[in-house]
């Protein structure tokens, strides 16, 4: 085993949806003490770290990413003993836990905002960010709400406008006011002394918006949103001295950990946001925009890396709550050959692997058919044109018995129909699941330092089809062949692969390592091929 093992850095993280992962107390909710009860469950699929989604007291309106108090545990998903043994519980069994910072706004029923909202000189006037109206008697600048329409909803009671990036449920705070930096550091203080491990950062870059409320410049052909360059209203340059500050903060507190989202940014700029004056670590999501080919990770694997270089440490990521699961983006049906492919890759890169739940078992989004069924505020308003993010957040499927094993009444989501095939259960039986494949390779991962630190080199590669990589140390080198497509295809190895003592270490479709001919190995259709060799 590693001795320099650093757990956000060289172990894998979990993303829980708390809603849907277990319901303890059978009220169709899943809740704090049913994470606690599948505790076991995540140690044998070998993880280290759980990323918690909200879990703070909020009316719902989005779903926890609004917010109505940071310091109290929503009663539907219990008390803060129940969180503080939750917390005990992971840490006995080695499991580091973060929690999810909404930060950019809070919900309308937060006591700052209903402070704020009820005078112009109540003290918490400038928490928010308030204007007056335009000089024609309009909006104060074009900024957009990223949910549709303009960002600023009039105020009768007050006559002004306030500005919400997001719903008008969710106002966003005032960051150009140092007292909300006080009040939130103190906040997280507060987490960081119960002992939570670190935080994932909801739209963090939107934080700071400009204090000139410059209009956006618009872009031509596009609608909504897209219509603008967001120059005024995301990545302001003030943003960086409040992650110093976050980042103080967080060192003082030994291995805690941050990791942000970063709201509709180039790649360049969300790679910017890492170093060690502000966040460990960012989340590039072009792996969730590309199609099932191999080239097109191979681009994204290659941007981040040579954005990020030795300095600074990536990760990966396939799903979260925002998006159509990868089973659903790249499958019709329910094959699985497909997905242990994207796993292989995921668990094989340098970077840590970040897996949203049931992603292991291969669940598939919902059907999202009736408008009357839409819980997401977004598809609710987006309807039929988007329905929203319902699909991806379905409660997971444990076994075959009724509601997946997720609650004995009915959830508040209804559960996948092939819950009764797919689930944890069936799949821990059967030696080639996804599950099992996870299982294994997360396993590999842990007991092979190449794979968790090794250098990454990208090797030949048959755009489209093939995708190879080398993970290397200075004594041990793995090659990564994942086969994209399901016909066989050639994998044309290099001199040091042909000469050297190589060794399988993994592949889901062969016990012997293969024969190398005409200096190619043949790879079998969705074939996983991991070689190793000790120098
Ligand atoms: C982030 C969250 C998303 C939420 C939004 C507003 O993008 O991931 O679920 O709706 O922020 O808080
Ligand atoms: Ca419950």
């Amino acid at each position: 085993m590693d001795k320099d093992f650093l757990w956000w850095r060289d172990g894998v993280i979990y993303q829980i949806y708390p809603r849907s992962f277990k319901d303890g107390n059978n009220d169709g909710i899943g809740d704090l003490a049913g994470i606690t009860q599948k505790l076991d469950y995540l140690v044998d699929l070998g993880i280290d770290a759980i990323w918690l989604s909200p879990i703070y007291l909020s009316p719902d309106f989005d779903f926890g990413y609004d917010v109505a108090d940071y310091q109290r545990i929503d009663p539907k998903f219990g008390t803060m003993d129940d969180f503080e043994n939750l917390l005990q519980n992971a840490h006995s069994r080695g499991i580091r836990l973060i929690m999810d910072l909404v930060l950019n706004h809070t919900s309308n029923q937060h006591l700052w905002f209903q402070q704020s909202s009820s005078s112009k000189d109540n003290p918490y006037r400038d928490w928010y960010i308030w204007r007056d109206k335009s000089k024609s008697g309009g909006v104060p600048n074009n900024w957009q709400s990223r949910f549709g329409g303009s960002g600023w909803e009039w105020d009768e009671k007050t006559q002004q406008y306030y500005f919400h990036l997001f719903f008008k449920e969710q106002p966003d705070l005032n960051w150009n006011n140092p007292k909300v930096h006080s009040a939130i550091l103190e906040m997280i203080e507060f987490w960081l002394q119960k002992g939570v491990d670190g935080f994932r950062l909801d739209v963090f870059n939107a934080y700071f918006k400009s204090q000139r409320f410059e209009n956006n410049p618009v872009k031509l052909g596009l609608a909504g949103f897209d219509r603008y360059q967001h120059l005024y209203d995301i990545n302001q340059p003030e943003m960086l001295s409040f992650l110093s500050k976050l980042r103080i903060l967080l060192n003082s507190y030994p291995e805690s950990y941050s990791a942000g989202e970063t709201f509709e940014t180039s790649t360049q700029m969300v790679a910017s946001y890492i170093s060690e004056n502000s966040l460990h670590a960012t989340f590039d999501f072009s792996f969730m925009k590309n199609r099932f080919k191999a080239d097109g990770f191979y681009k994204s694997i290659q941007n981040w890396e040579s954005l990020l270089q030795d300095k600074k440490w990536p990760n990966y990521v396939l799903n979260n709550h925002d998006v159509p699961r990868s089973a659903t983006r790249y499958i019709r049906g329910e094959k699985d050959d497909r997905l242990k492919i994207l796993a292989a890759m995921l668990l094989t890169l340098r970077g840590t692997p970040f897996v949203y739940y049931g992603e292991e078992i291969g669940m598939r989004d919902i059907p999202v058919t009736r408008k009357s069924d839409v819980k997401d505020p977004v598809g609710k308003h987006y309807w039929p044109f988007y329905k929203g993010r319902d699909g991806c957040r379905s409660p997971m499927q444990w076994e075959e018995t009724q509601y997946g094993g997720f609650s004995d009444v009915e959830p508040w989501m209804p559960v996948h129909e092939n819950f009764v095939f797919r689930n944890v259960k069936s799949q821990l039986e059967n030696p080639d699941s996804l599950l099992n494949t996870y299982r294994k390779l997360i396993e590999i991962r842990k007991n092979t330092i190449a794979l968790q630190k090794g250098m990454y080199l990208p090797l030949t590669f048959e755009p489209k089809r093939l995708l190879a990589y080398m993970r290397k140390t200075s004594d041990h080198e793995v090659v990564v062949a994942l086969n994209f497509s399901n016909r066989r295809v050639g994998f044309v190895v290099s001199f040091s692969i042909l000469n050297q003592n190589w060794s399988l270490l993994y592949s889901n479709k062969r016990d012997q390592k293969p024969k190398i001919i005409d200096r190619k190995i043949t790879l079998e259709p969705n074939e996983i091929l991991l070689l190793e060799h000790r120098l």
